[in-house]
């Protein structure tokens, strides 16, 4: 079946879908994007992911390419093509096409192209077993609460925690503190029960995923804490996961050398994976509201 891809107004064959050589992303990695996960044909969390989109796009000043009703439009449109039922959709905005110099080009239209992609969230058996991470200096910029396109620190991260069978690689700062996976959020259950990820500062991307399942803790009276954790305090945790778009929330068994608790998937860990998969479906809260407890555990 062919697939197609979206570039600055058309759809093409995914295999003919090109930019210009002097595209700006490209060349100085000056593009924003975004991921939003399809569930059962639904955009997951769509107005959190544009809306972070618009504050991408306004803090590097590069002006949205059409309208915000006209992007839901495409990103419809591009799934009905690709017959998407489970996946994801990558939106990137560039600043656009222009002879190479650093200073921001005059005149120039902001270029963006879509994709879809076919998949599961956490395959069945990464969830049930937990995956394994490691930790790694976090080399990045100061600015991470954009999504910029600029990822070659992440790239470098994710193949060294493949080369060490792991899933993903937790970036660490120069103070001990875990900051957020190479792709991910990062969080910890203590050993007195309590949910802890990273305030959201310029030192994470505030992950949409991490922003609904913190209202969805509050929603279900689960205690939770926006603060920086140490690696050791994360070698100690009752339980850990990470979270993103296309992951959701997966349980963590191991980190670096040190397996968390018993080595399997934590019990709050696992409710809240299946709170986001019901959010995701479109279960209100009132309607999943059967017998949920503190969660602590
Ligand atoms: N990455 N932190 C970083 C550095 C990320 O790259 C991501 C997402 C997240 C989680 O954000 P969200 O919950 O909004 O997906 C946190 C996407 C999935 C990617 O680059 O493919």
């Amino acid at each position: 079946m062919a697939r197609f891809a979206y570039v600055n107004g058309r759809y093409v064959p995914h295999a003919d879908a090109a930019v210009h050589v002097e595209d700006r992303g490209y060349q100085f990695a000056d593009g924003v994007y975004e991921v939003v996960a399809i569930q059962n044909g639904r955009l997951v969390d769509e107005e959190g992911h544009i809306d972070r989109l618009d504050r991408s796009l306004r803090e590097l000043s590069i002006t949205w390419p059409m309208t915000r009703r006209a992007l839901g439009l495409v990103m419809r449109q591009l799934i009905a093509r690709n017959r998407v039922e489970n996946g994801l959709v990558y939106l990137q905005i560039t600043r656009g096409v222009a002879a190479r110099d650093f200073k921001f080009p005059k005149g120039v239209k902001p270029s963006i192209v879509m994709t879809t992609k076919r998949m599961s969230f956490g395959p069945a058996v990464t969830v049930s077993a937990g995956v394994k991470v490691i930790t790694l200096p976090d080399i990045r910029w100061k600015r991470r609460d954009i999504k910029s396109v600029s990822l070659l620190p992440q790239v470098l991260g994710k193949q060294k925690a493949v080369e060490a069978g792991a899933f993903e690689g937790w970036q660490v700062d120069e103070e001990g503190y875990v900051t957020e996976g190479c792709s991910s959020n990062a969080w910890i259950v203590t050993k007195d029960g309590k949910l802890v990820t990273r305030n959201a500062t310029s030192s994470i991307l505030n992950g949409i995923t991490r922003q609904t399942l913190l209202r969805i803790a509050a929603q279900e009276g689960i205690e939770f804490e926006e603060r920086p954790f140490t690696v050791e305090e994360a070698y100690e945790a009752r339980e850990a996961f990470i979270s993103s778009a296309t992951t959701y929330a997966i349980p963590i068994a191991q980190i670096d050398d040190r397996i968390i608790a018993n080595g399997h998937p934590g019990t709050l860990t696992m409710k809240l994976r299946q709170l986001y998969i019901d959010y995701a479906n479109g279960v209100e809260p009132a309607v999943r509201s059967t017998g949920t407890g503190s969660g602590a555990g």
